[in-house]
C-alpha cells in the first residue's frame, strides 16, 4: 500500500471512537519497531519526522526507511512533518513527497497564524498533501522552541470556528494540558486535561479532527528500569492512559507520542548493557531497543488509542 494522507484515517477514527498513533521516528530500530508493532496489530500509523529527526538521520535516509516501512507492511501509514516552523520547512517536506505536514505558527499572534498556516495549505492542498495546524500554546521543549509552562496557554474554543474556516487546515492540534517531554506534571500534582475545553471545541466544529501533541505517559516501570540500572530521571509524570483513552474516544483523532519511545529505548539498552557488560555489537542492544519499542507501540495501539483492526 503506499503512503496515504491522514484523510480517510481521520473520517474514520472520529466515526470509530478511536486516534491514531503519531509516532516520532529519528532512526532505523525506531521505524521497524513501530511498523512491527502496526502490522501484527493491523493499526493504521503515521511516522512523523522532526526538524531534528531530519537534522539527525538526514532527510534522504528518513525519507527512504520510511518508504521501506511502507514496503514491507500493508497498512495504511502518514508521512508527517511534526512541527513545521515556517513556510519553508512545509515546503520543503512536502516537495520530499511527505504526504503530511503540521504548520506549527502557534506562537504567533491569531491573525499571523491565520496568514502563515493559510499559505501552507495553498501549497500542500494543490498538491494533494494535508496539513495539521496549531491553536494555544503547549509547554515543553521541541527544538529550538521552549514554552515554560507559564507561558503556555488553552486554546479558546471561540476562535476555531474562525481560524478552520480562513486557514482550510484538515486538522486542528489544540492545548488542553499536555505538555513536551518527560516532565509534564510537577511532583505530588495531580495530571489535569482540560476536557471541557475539547467538549466544546468539538461541539463548534462537528466531525473536525482534532490532534493532541505531547501525549506520552511516561511509564513507570520504563523510568524505574532506567533509574535501577544507573540513570538518573527524576519524577517524570506523564498523561495518565486512560485520559487519553477518553480523548480518543471525543474527537480527537492524532496522539502524538514519542517521550515514551525514547524511555522505552533507553530503558531497554540500559538493561542490556547491565546484564550484558561484554557486549559490543550494536545489533545486540538496538535489537532489544527495537523490540521494547514495538512492545510499546503495540499497547498503545491496542489499550491507548483503540486502533486495533482499523488498518
Ligand atoms: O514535539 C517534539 C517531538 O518530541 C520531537 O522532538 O524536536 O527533539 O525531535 P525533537
Ligand atoms: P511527547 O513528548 O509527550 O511524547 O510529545 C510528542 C509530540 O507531541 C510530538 O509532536
Ligand atoms: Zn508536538
Amino acid at each position: 500500500m503506499p503512503l496515504v494522507t491522514s484523510t480517510e484515517m481521520f473520517k474514520k477514527a472520529y466515526q470509530g471512537g478511536y486516534a491514531v498513533g503519531a509516532f516520532n521516528v529519528n532512526n532505523m530500530e525506531t521505524i521497524q519497531g513501530i511498523v512491527e508493532a502496526g502490522q501484527e496489530c493491523k493499526s493504521p500509523l503515521i511516522l512523523q519526522v522532526s526538524a531534528g529527526a531530519r537534522k539527525y538521520a538526514n532527510p534522504v535516509y528518513l525519507k527512504h526507511l520510511i518508504e521501506a516501512a511502507v514496503e514491507t507492511t500493508n497498512i495504511p501509514i502518514v508521512m508527517h512533518l511534526d512541527h513545521g516552523a515556517d513556510f519553508e520547512a512545509c515546503k520543503s517536506a512536502i516537495d520530499d513527497g511527505f504526504t503530511s505536514v503540521m504548520i506549527d505558527a502557534s506562537h504567533h499572534a491569531f491573525n499571523e497564524n491565520i496568514e502563515i498556516t493559510k499559505k501552507v495549505v495553498a501549497y500542500a492542498h494543490d498538491r494533494g498533501v494535508v496539513v495539521e495546524a496549531e491553536l494555544g500554546q503547549l509547554a515543553g521543549i521541541e527544538d529550538a522552541v521552549n514554552v515554560k509552562a507559564e507561558d503556555a496557554c488553552f486554546t479558546h474554543p471561540d476562535e476555531v470556528c474562525e481560524f478552520t474556516e480562513k486557514t482550510g487546515c484538515d486538522s486542528l492540534a489544540i492545548a488542553i494540558g499536555t505538555s513536551h517531554g518527560a516532565y509534564k506534571f510537577k511532583p505530588g500534582q495531580k495530571p489535569q486535561l482540560r476536557f471541557d475545553i475539547l467538549e466544546e471545541v468539538g461541539k463548534r466544529l462537528p466531525g473536525f479532527p482534532i490532534v493532541l501533541h505531547g501525549a506520552s505517559s511516561v511509564p513507570q516501570d520504563k523510568v524505574a528500569v532506567i533509574n535501577q540500572f544507573g540513570g538518573k530521571m527524576p519524577d517524570a509524570i506523564g498523561i495518565p492512559e486512560e485520559m487519553l483513552r477518553q480523548a480518543a474516544t471525543m474527537a480527537v483523532c492524532k496522539i502524538n507520542i514519542d517521550s515514551d519511545l525514547r524511555v522505552a529505548c533507553t530503558a531497554a539498552v540500559r538493561k542490556h548493557f547491565a546484564e550484558h557488560p561484554d557486549h559490543f555489537d550494536p545489533r545486540q542492544y538496538l535489537g532489544d531497543a527495537r523490540a521494547a519499542i514495538k512492545e510499546l507501540v503495540k499497547h498503545k495501539i491496542v489499550d491507548v488509542l483503540g486502533s486495533e483492526n482499523k488498518a
